[in-house]
Formats: C-alpha cells, sequence, structure tokens
C-alpha cells in the first residue's frame, strides 16, 4: 500500500526494526531549535505504556468513524514524536507513514517495536517525501502551533490528502472558554514558560520536573480528591483537570512539553475552522471534548 518516495532519501539508518528514511529538513517555516528540543524530550519521554496510549487515542479520535479511517486507509501522521499515535492508530488502518524532522523518529522506533505496517521518515512538512493528494488520511497532533507560520504548515498538510480524505488536527486553544482565574493563570505560567524553555537542556529538564510537582500536582490532587468525593463537576472546574487520570510519567512529559518550548501559539475556535476552510477542507468537525482542540475535515 505505501507509495513511492519522491525523491531518494539522503540516507538511510537501519536499526534492529527496521530501515529509516532520512531526508533533508531545510525550509523557512520550521524552528530548528524547537525541533532539536523536541528531539530531546522525547529521546526522553518514549516509554509510554499501553493504557496512556489508549486513554489519549481515545481522546484525541474520538471524533473518527470507520468511514474516516479503516482498514484500507494509507495514513501519514506529521510530526509523530515518539509515535504513540501512530501506534494508537496502526491497527485501524492498513498502513501509517510516520515522520517527524528530529530525532524523535529513534524514539519512535523503539515505541512502534513490533508493528508492521508503519514506515519512519526523518523529514518535516516542507520535505514531506510524498505527491500532493497521497493519502486517505492524514494527521498533525501539538505540532503546527510549533510552526512559525500555523496556517501556511495546514495548507501544506492537506496538499498531502487525496481528495475526499480526511485531515485531523490538533492546535492549542487560546483559552477563550476560561474564567478570568484561569487566564491569569495562563499568563503567569507563560511568563515561566518564555524563561524555562530557554535553560539549557538538563537544568529546563530538572526545571520542569519541579514545575509538574509544584505547579500541576497541587491542581491535579485537589481535582481527584473532588473526584473521589462524588464531586465530579467540581472537579472539573479545576485547572488541568485533564490529567485527573494521567500518570505522573505523562504529567512530567506534559510539563516538559508545555514549558520547555519556547515557540507556541494558541487559537480561537473561529481560527482554527477558518484556517481549516482555507486549506481547502469542509464537513469541518471540532471535537466538544479535551484535548482543546481537535479537529476534523474532509478534502474537497
Ligand atoms: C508536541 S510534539 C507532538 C508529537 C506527537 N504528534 C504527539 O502528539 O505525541 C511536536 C512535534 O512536532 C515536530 N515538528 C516541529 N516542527 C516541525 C515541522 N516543521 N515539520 C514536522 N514536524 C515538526 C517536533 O519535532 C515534535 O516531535
Amino acid at each position: 500500500m505505501k507509495s513511492e518516495f519522491t525523491r531518494s532519501p539522503e540516507k538511510i539508518i537501519k536499526t534492529k526494526e527496521r530501515e529509516i528514511f532520512v531526508f533533508d529538513i531545510e525550509g523557512k517555516n520550521i524552528d530548528y531549535k524547537v525541533v532539536n528540543e523536541f528531539g530531546d524530550e522525547w529521546l526522553k519521554f518514549y516509554e509510554h505504556d499501553d493504557d496512556l496510549v489508549k486513554k489519549g487515542g481515545e481522546e484525541y479520535f474520538d471524533i473518527l468513524n470507520n468511514q474516516i479511517v479503516n482498514s484500507n486507509t494509507y495514513a501519514l501522521d506529521i510530526g509523530c514524536g515518539t509515535g504513540r499515535w501512530t501506534k494508537y492508530l496502526a491497527p485501524k488502518v492498513g498502513f501509517i507513514e510516520a515522520v517527524d524532522p528530529s530525532n524523535a523518529i529513534f524514539a519512535a522506533d523503539k515505541l512502534l517495536e513490533n508493528i508492521k505496517n508503519v514506515r519512519l521518515s526523518k523529514a518535516s512538512i516542507e520535505t514531506l517525501p510524498f505527491a500532493d493528494e497521497t493519502f486517505d488520511f492524514v494527521m498533525s497532533i501539538g505540532v503546527l502551533h510549533h510552526i512559525p507560520n500555523t496556517r501556511q504548515a495546514l495548507i501544506d498538510c492537506v496538499k498531502k490528502v487525496k481528495r475526499g480524505g480526511y485531515f485531523f488536527i490538533y492546535l492549542y486553544y487560546n483559552l477563550e472558554r476560561r474564567g478570568p482565574f484561569y487566564k491569569a493563570l495562563f499568563k503567569s505560567s507563560d511568563w515561566v514558560r518564555k524563561i524555562v524553555s530557554r535553560l539549557p537542556g538538563r537544568i529546563k529538564h530538572f526545571v520542569c520536573d519541579v514545575l509538574a510537582i509544584i505547579f500541576y500536582m497541587p491542581f491535579i490532587l485537589v481535582g481527584r480528591f473532588f473526584k473521589f468525593l462524588g464531586f465530579k463537576d467540581l472537579a472539573k472546574r479545576i485547572p488541568l483537570h485533564g490529567y485527573q487520570n494521567r500518570s505522573f510519567f505523562m504529567i512530567r512529559n506534559d510539563a516538559l512539553d508545555r514549558f520547555g518550548t519556547r515557540l507556541e501559539q494558541r487559537f480561537s475556535k473561529k481560527q482554527v475552522v477558518e484556517m481549516m476552510e482555507a486549506a481547502g477542507l469542509t464537513d469541518i468537525v471540532i471535537s466538544p471534548g479535551i484535548p482543546f482542540y481537535h479537529a476534523v475535515g474532509k478534502k474537497k
């Protein structure tokens, strides 16, 4: 089912599991510092257990159905990181290409051990080695908000989708649904991010672990306590409620993701829809569930 590459890789790296195809990642719409930092992050946090992949996958892909993704689907995961969502989708599709410009691709190689219907390539959105209109389903989860020009990146990703195929995206939301307390909390945490994300590697990783304990855990523990007492609605109103059923490993990983990344952008629901339409998508569905916003659209 896999297509021919549109050009030859610069290098092919043979690992225990497979061959990894390495393409250049030169481009205008890429932040190399961000990419390198993600490489470090994912090499540290690649051991996602099956339960985490299952729970996270069910949350993200609540808006998919058998028409969008099935055993005949040729899929592409752009900015796959550790390949955790490739892993979730692999049993549900015919074949999936997983692509990332960072060294995270080697973490994906380990996480996707024994999964045969996957091919891994080191490439960026601008250097994807596939012809336009190749895929039935393309996804990019938590990637395009870390790219200088999100709108253009979205257009470039959608080019790879066949007419009548689907594009799935997760972009950070701009907190438009939140009250003033939450927004103020976010604003101050964003200042912390701007400082922490510029620290050297090891110190940054350590500081993010500390933040996971002193910033994330108090909210999460209060929320879990309310849940334990049966006050589920109240628990949902506590900041970071999405982490109340997550492992500490995932919380540390997300603390590094959140505070360790120097470039992030946030979007309103209206902006997400508008960018998806501008890329040529229709029948857009934005999930009402967390994480906000994840959406799917059909290519015209
Ligand atoms: C927050 S991680 C998300 C990884 C994965 N999709 C997930 O949800 O676990 C963002 C990923 O985007 C990748 N990335 C950054 N710039 C990119 C670009 N220009 N093209 C493709 N991927 C890029 C990074 O290397 C990183 O692995």
